[in-house]
């Protein structure tokens, strides 16, 4: 996820107590911290001002700062940045009087990997501490968070995430979100039928940890791990920005890679998953209402401040001996590049409707195919190359989704 890696860093670590810089916080806060820590971290009895942040942190080299995010969190997110430039190692926590989505979407963002609103979270705070000390950076361990977003429904997110999964599964361990609350696909995509789904993991969120996440997975042959969602949609609750982000925290430290998928939606959960990715797969199939509403979410996710960098566009569907809009069309419209096709192929539909994954089906299938070379777009890094928009037939009908 979009967080800094942070083994221990100073000499204190050593001592196994951490040293712990807390800045902008007000007085009141600062006992709280005090209180939390108790004597698992040397820290001064009172806060570093903003301004006076890196001269400290230079001459300190701590192993965790904690800043104030509330008033002044653009010094907040400022600091964060020269942190993570000068002193790669230090862990970032963002302390706030509450929680926020939008704020802590853009603590995540800056680089903060705890969002922490005391006293409830009290606990959370003694954990990112203790793993600044003991642990052998847990970040760097981190697994690879993709979200899968379709720009509407219907183009396949769930077959794309299900099957991308499975692709990495054999030699990676690999689990998939259902992170779509109100279509949650994945589990009768995979047939699977699992004892345990989403709802019960945000049941019981203040107590989750790896051990308890594992034991909530169903698993399927493949070895790929899923977190399905209910069968029925009686009590449904829809997560907040904090707990969606409590559970990829904490999904991420146990699995090489986490699949999201999250339909087309464009609910808390999904802003959260599409902000703090690794990496995000917009999906879209190639005819102008699926193109003109992935313009919409690429200008989405350039408000949200999402690194372009991180977004691959798929298409799903391709017809290439009769297609309803050329690739340099699309490519036009949407001022970037393609970065995978996937075909339009019986062998899919046949696939999901038998709950079967595609390589099972039929691995010779020109899906089959496709998919498996689908599958560098995660393993090998930044893909995304950008392209000047010109004006054309659909450009009436994209400024309308502006
Ligand atoms: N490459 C493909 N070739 C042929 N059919 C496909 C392909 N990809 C998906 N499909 C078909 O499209 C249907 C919808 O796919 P999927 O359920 O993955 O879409 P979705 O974007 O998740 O939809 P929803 O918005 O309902 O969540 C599938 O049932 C499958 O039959
Ligand atoms: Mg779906």
């Amino acid at each position: 996820m979009r967080t800094p890696g942070t083994p221990p860093s100073s000499a204190s670590s050593a001592s196994n107590t951490a040293n712990v810089l807390v800045i902008g916080t007000d007085t009141k806060t600062m006992g709280q911290i005090r209180e939390t820590l108790g004597t698992e971290a040397a820290l001064s009895n009172t806060a570093t001002p903003f301004d006076d942040a890196m001269v400290v942190a230079r001459r300190n080299r701590p192993d965790v700062v904690i800043a104030a995010f509330d008033v002044e969190f653009e010094e907040a997110i400022r600091v964060a940045q020269q942190i993570k430039q000068e002193l790669p190692k230090t862990a970032l926590v963002a302390i706030a009087q509450k929680a926020d989505p939008d704020r802590i979407r853009a603590a995540m963002r800056a680089g903060y990997r705890e969002y922490v609103v005391l006293p409830d979270d009290r606990e959370l705070l003694r954990q990112a501490v203790h793993d600044s000390v003991f642990s052998d950076g847990p970040d760097d361990d981190a697994g690879e968070v993709v979200t899968v977003w379709g720009a509407k429904g219907g183009v396949g997110s769930t077959f794309v995430a299900v099957n991308l999964a499975a692709e990495l599964s054999p030699v990676q361990r690999v689990c998939v979100l259902d992170l779509d609350f109100s279509m949650g696909d994945v589990a009768a995509m995979l047939d699977l039928d699992p004892q345990t789904t989403m709802a019960d993991v945000f049941k019981n969120l203040q107590r989750l940890d790896e051990r308890m996440l594992n034991g909530q997975m169903t698993i399927h042959p493949s070895k790929l791990h899923v977190l399905a969602q209910p069968k029925t949609l009686d009590h449904r609750e829809e997560p907040n920005s904090d707990a969606v982000m409590r559970l990829l925290t904490t999904v991420a430290k146990s699995y090489q890679y986490v699949l999201l998928d999250c339909g087309s939606r464009l609910d808390e959960a999904a802003i959260t998953a599409a902000t703090v990715a690794d990496r995000l797969i917009l999906v879209s199939t190639p005819d102008v209402l699926s193109v003109k509403n992935a313009w919409r979410r690429l200008q989405l996710l350039e408000r949200l401040g999402v690194d372009k960098k991180r977004i691959s566009l798929v298409l799903n569907r391709v017809d290439k001996k009769n297609p309803l809009l050329t690739l340099s069309d699309i490519e036009q419209n949407l001022g970037r590049k393609v970065d995978a096709q996937l075909s339009d192929d019986r062998v899919a539909a046949r696939a999901v409707n038998e709950g079967r994954l595609v390589r099972e089906y039929d691995r010779r299938s020109q899906i089959a195919k496709d998919l498996e070379a689908f599958t560098g777009l995660v393993t090998d890094g930044e893909v995304t190359h950008e392209k000047k928009p010109s004006a054309s037939i659909f450009a009436s009908i994209f400024k309308l989704g502006g």
